[in-house]
């Protein structure tokens, strides 16, 4: 790989022993896949922010590296924390836990990350533009970046981002090409689709057929931000899709070449199947929405619908910070918190501790998190759309 001469003075230890060692990474990354050069970043979306995920060894990590004075040089936001970082003990999150939780936010903060913990960080602040090179790790992310903005990144882990935060720069591979960008199946939708679980289910279903390539869809005629939100999250965790494209929907889909690439269709009642497949729970102990973290519009859909209503079991709708506080402002929360229902900032249902919170089967409406939720905490799950889980639970 090609590196200019600055490149090879970090890389000689000459920046100092912290940058050496996130470049030698970069590096490394780069010589695997056979990336020509480096290329610089315009931002970074760091994972692996829970102390659920990185437990005692990534807490260490961190304050290793924040001690040794690592600090990034281009805008960096965080993926999820486990557990409201404000609320954390009115919603009953175990002390201990959040003691070790806010040592990790302190080794990123004193990298100089903006300590956000969202996995939205496109309506959060950190907005990358068209054709864009960033380095972003959480997968909806990625995909929504990718396939929705016309971003370029490749689906990073949690060292690789960082390492590209402090060094400001990443390997050129993979979807940061464009002919790496171009799609491998077409995807032929032959279904009615509303809400956000419908599209959740049909990104469900098609990321565990597809795995890894590249999707070109058509006969989706309408679908807002949050749909394809919804859609790209349950492709990327069924079929670590991480990237798709929508006909007359999304900004590459007119320029990509579809000819002579392999198709598949998708009808009513595959849908139908996909939202059987994924429902294993009943009756649900609690509803958490907001996965990718909500945005504003469903913050207010579903103050509307609780508005008046008395909640029998806990609903939580996860969300950025800077969500939460527009949604104060309007008067959501109040409405949400007089039913029973919370908006938790800064974490998710799939990255905080519910399992140790006396969860056993949660009701939600998105693919990715019902994909996710038997593996990783342990719950049953019920799979179905906003009213009728709130219906459940009314
Ligand atoms: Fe975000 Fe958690 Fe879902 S990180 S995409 S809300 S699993």
């Amino acid at each position: 790989m090609y590196l200019t001469k600055e490149e090879e003075r970090i890389l000689n230890g000459e920046s100092g022993e912290v940058m050496q060692r996130m470049f030698r990474l970069l590096v490394r990354l780069g010589d695997i896949y056979n990336a020509d050069k480096m290329i610089p970043v315009g931002s970074v979306q760091v994972a692996g922010v829970s102390y659920k995920s990185i437990g005692d060894p990534g807490t260490e990590f961190l304050e290793d590296l924040a001690n040794k004075g690592a600090a990034v040089q281009v805008l960096t936001f965080l993926n999820p924390a486990g557990m409201d970082l404000e609320d954390w003990e009115t919603i009953g999150f175990p002390k201990e836990f959040a003691k070790n939780q806010l040592r990790i936010m302190k080794a990123f903060k004193d990298m100089g990350i903006v300590i956000t913990s969202t996995c939205t960080p496109y309506l959060a602040g950190n907005l990358p533009r068209f054709r864009e090179h960033i380095a972003w790790s959480e997968s909806s992310a990625v995909s929504f970046s990718n396939s929705v903005i016309g971003a370029r990144t490749n689906r990073e882990g949690g060292p690789s981002a960082l390492a590209a935060a402090i060094c400001g720069r990443t390997a050129n591979y993979g979807l940061h090409l464009w002919e790496k960008r171009q799609p491998t199946i077409k995807i032929d939708v032959n279904a009615a689709l509303e809400l956000n679980a419908d599209f959740g289910a049909l990104g469900w279903l098609v990321g565990k057929q597809v795995k890894n390539k590249i999707p070109y869809f058509t006969g989706i005629k309408n679908a807002n931000t949050d749909h394809l939100k919804a859609l790209g999250a349950a492709m990327a965790a069924s079929g670590a899709v991480a990237l798709y494209h929508v006909e007359g929907l999304t900004p590459e889909a007119d320029l990509v070449d579809t000819k002579g690439i392999e198709s598949l269709s998708v009808t009513q009642k595959d849908i139908k199947e996909a939202y059987a497949t994924l429902n294993t729970g009943k009756t649900p102990d609690v509803v958490i929405l907001g996965c990718p973290h909500a945005s504003l519009r469903e913050i207010a859909t579903l103050a509307d619908m609780v508005e008046g209503k008395s909640l029998k079991k806990p609903v939580w709708i996860c969300t950025s910070r800077m969500m939460k506080e527009a949604a104060d402002r309007m008067g959501f929360t109040k409405i949400i918190e007089k039913a029973g229902g919370h908006i938790v900032a800064d974490t998710c249902m799939v990255v905080s501790p519910i399992e140790q919170m006396g969860m056993k089967t949660t009701g939600v409406n998105s693919g990715k998190a019902a994909n996710y939720l038997p593996g990783f905490c342990k719950q049953e799950v019920v799979f179905a759309n906003i009213q009728d889980l709130i219906d459940k639970v009314s």
